[in-house]
C-alpha cells in the first residue's frame, strides 16, 4: 500500500534511531556493568539511609506523610496515601513507561521506585504501556498498582528478538505475574516492539518478502502467547497485540492481533513543531487506521509512542530538519495534541514518563530527553493540559 513513510524521509536519522532500538535491547558492555554495580552499591547505601530516616520519622509522626528518597510525599507504610501534585492532571489517554533498571543484564529496578512512578503516572493517566517483562518489571508494576490502589490499566509487554529464550523467559514472567496479581489491571499484552522495523531495516518494505517473514516469526510468538492464555482460561479476557514503528505493519501481522500499536514521531518526520500534532494524526489515519480497516479481524489501533524531546546532549542533534528539541516545543506539542486527540477519539501513549539516563549514556543526541519529568522525577517546565478524561 503506497503510504507516506516517515522512515523514508531521512534515512540517516532513522538509521540512528533504529540503531538505538536495536541496541536498546542488547546487553550492556562489561564496563557499563561495572559502573552499574558501583552505582547499585551507592544506591543501596543511600536507600538504607533514607529508609532509616523515613522509618524513624514515621515512628515520631505516625499520621503524617513522610518524604522518601524520591519526589512524592507518601506514607511509607501505605503507598495508597500520597500527596497529589496540583500541577498534574489525568488528561492523557495513556503513557509509555519504562521503569529504571529494566534492561538486561544490569536490571536493578526496585519496588520503591516503580511504586513512586505509579503514584506520579496515576495523576496523569488511567493507563500505561510497558515494553518488556525482563527484570521483574511486570510484577513490580502490578504490585505498585495494587499497593497504591490507583485506577490504572497496564498493557504489559513481551519484547521479541530473534532468539526464542528471550521470548520464553518473558512469557513465563508474564504468566507468573498474571497468576500472582490477577487480570483486573491488565488491559492487554503486547508481544513484540519494533521487531518488524529491526527485521526489515530502515528503508525496507514491511509488505515485501522480509516483512512477511518477520510477521510470520511474530505470528508464531503471538500464537504461542494466545495458547498460554488459553491454558489459563484467559483467551477471551486478555487482548494480545503488537507494537511497531508506524510504517512497519502489514496485513498478515494486523490479522493476527487484537490490537496494533504504532510509534508515530513527528520529530523523526522532521516536521516543524506547529505541524507536529496534525502530522501525527494524519499519519496515523492514513497509514495505520487505513491498513487495519483491510484486516478481517478489525484490530484496535493505538499510537504507541508520540512526544517531543526537550534537548540534545550535543549541538549537532538539537534539530532534525525543521524539528527542534526544546521544553517550549514539548509544551506546544502538549497544547496541540493531547486534548485535541482526546476530543477526536485518537488513542495514544505519550512518550514518555521520564528522561532515561541510560539511553543518553548509550546513544546521546535527543534519545535520553523525552520525559515529561526529568531523570529525578521533577516535572519539567511545562504546564500539563487540563482536560481530565471522564
Ligand atoms: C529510585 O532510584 C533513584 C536512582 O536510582 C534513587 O536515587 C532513588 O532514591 C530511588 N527512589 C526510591 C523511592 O527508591
Ligand atoms: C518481583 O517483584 C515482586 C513484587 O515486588 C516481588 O514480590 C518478587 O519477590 C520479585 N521477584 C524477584 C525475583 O525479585
Ligand atoms: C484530531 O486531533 C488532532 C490533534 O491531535 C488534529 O490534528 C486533527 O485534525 C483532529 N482530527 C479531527 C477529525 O478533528
Ligand atoms: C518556564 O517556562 C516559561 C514559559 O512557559 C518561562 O517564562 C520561564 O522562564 C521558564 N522557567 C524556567 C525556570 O526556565
Amino acid at each position: 500500500m503506497p503510504s507516506p513513510s516517515y522512515h523514508a524521509v531521512q534515512p540517516d536519522m532513522l538509521d540512528e534511531r533504529s540503531d538505538w532500538l536495536r541496541k536498546q535491547q542488547r546487553g550492556s558492555t562489561r564496563t557499563k556493568r561495572i559502573i552499574y554495580i558501583g552505582v547499585a552499591f551507592l544506591l543501596a547505601a543511600i536507600i538504607a539511609i533514607a529508609v532509616g530516616v523515613t522509618v524513624s520519622n514515621n515512628n515520631k509522626h505516625k499520621t503524617s506523610l513522610s518524604s522518601t528518597a524520591g519526589t512524592v510525599h507518601s506514607d511509607p507504610n501505605d503507598p495508597s496515601k500520597f500527596d497529589k501534585d496540583p500541577r498534574l492532571h489525568r488528561s492523557f489517554y495513556g503513557f509509555a513507561y519504562t521503569p529504571l533498571g529494566a534492561q538486561m543484564p544490569s536490571c536493578g529496578a526496585t519496588q520503591a521506585n516503580v511504586t513512586e512512578d505509579i503514584q506520579l503516572l496515576s495523576q496523569l493517566t488511567p493507563r500505561i504501556r510497558i515494553y518488556g517483562a525482563d527484570c521483574n518489571q511486570t510484577a513490580l508494576v502490578l504490585q505498585a498498582i495494587q499497593d497504591t490502589k490507583v485506577d490504572m490499566q497496564v498493557y504489559l509487554g513481551i519484547f521479541v528478538d530473534d532468539t526464542d529464550t528471550v521470548y520464553t523467559r518473558q512469557r513465563d514472567a508474564v504468566k507468573k505475574a498474571i497468576q500472582d496479581y490477577g487480570t483486573d489491571h491488565i488491559a492487554g499484552v503486547t508481544v513484540g516492539n519494533e521487531f518488524m522495523l529491526n527485521a526489515v531495516g530502515d528503508n525496507g518494505d514491511a509488505t515485501g518478502a522480509a516483512g512477511i517473514k518477520a510477521a510470520t516469526y511474530l505470528d508464531n510468538k503471538i500464537a504461542d502467547f494466545r495458547s498460554t492464555l488459553k491454558s489459563m482460561n484467559l483467551a477471551k479476557t486478555i487482548p494480545v497485540g503488537v507494537a511497531d514503528a508506524g510504517s512497519y505493519f502489514n496485513l498478515q501481522l494486523l490479522s493476527a492481533v487484537d490490537y496494533g500499536m504504532a510509534n508515530i514521531h513527528p520529530w523523526f518526520a522532521l516536521t516543524t513543531i506547529n505541524d507536529a500534532a496534525g502530522w501525527t494524526y494524519d499519519f496515523f489515519q492514513n497509514t495505520n487506521v487505513a491498513q487495519a480497516a483491510n484486516a478481517p479481524n478489525h484490530p484496535d489501533l493505538y499510537i504507541a509512542e508520540t512526544g517531543w524531546p526537550t534537548k540534545s546532549s550535543d549541538a549537532a542533534h538539537a534539530s532534525n530538519g525543521a524539528a527542534t528539541a526544546s521544553v517550549a516545543n514539548l509544551q506546544t506539542f502538549l497544547d496541540t495534541f493531547v486534548c485535541q486527540s482526546n476530543a477526536n477519539g485518537t488513542k495514544y501513549f505519550f512518550f514518555e514518563f521520564f528522561d532515561e539516563a541510560w539511553k543518553d549514556a548509550q546513544f546521546g543526541g535527543v534519545e535520553g530527553w523525552w520525559g515529561i519529568f526529568d531523570g529525578n522525577k521533577k516535572l519539567k517546565n511545562v504546564t500539563i493540559p487540563n482536560c481530565v478524561l471522564s
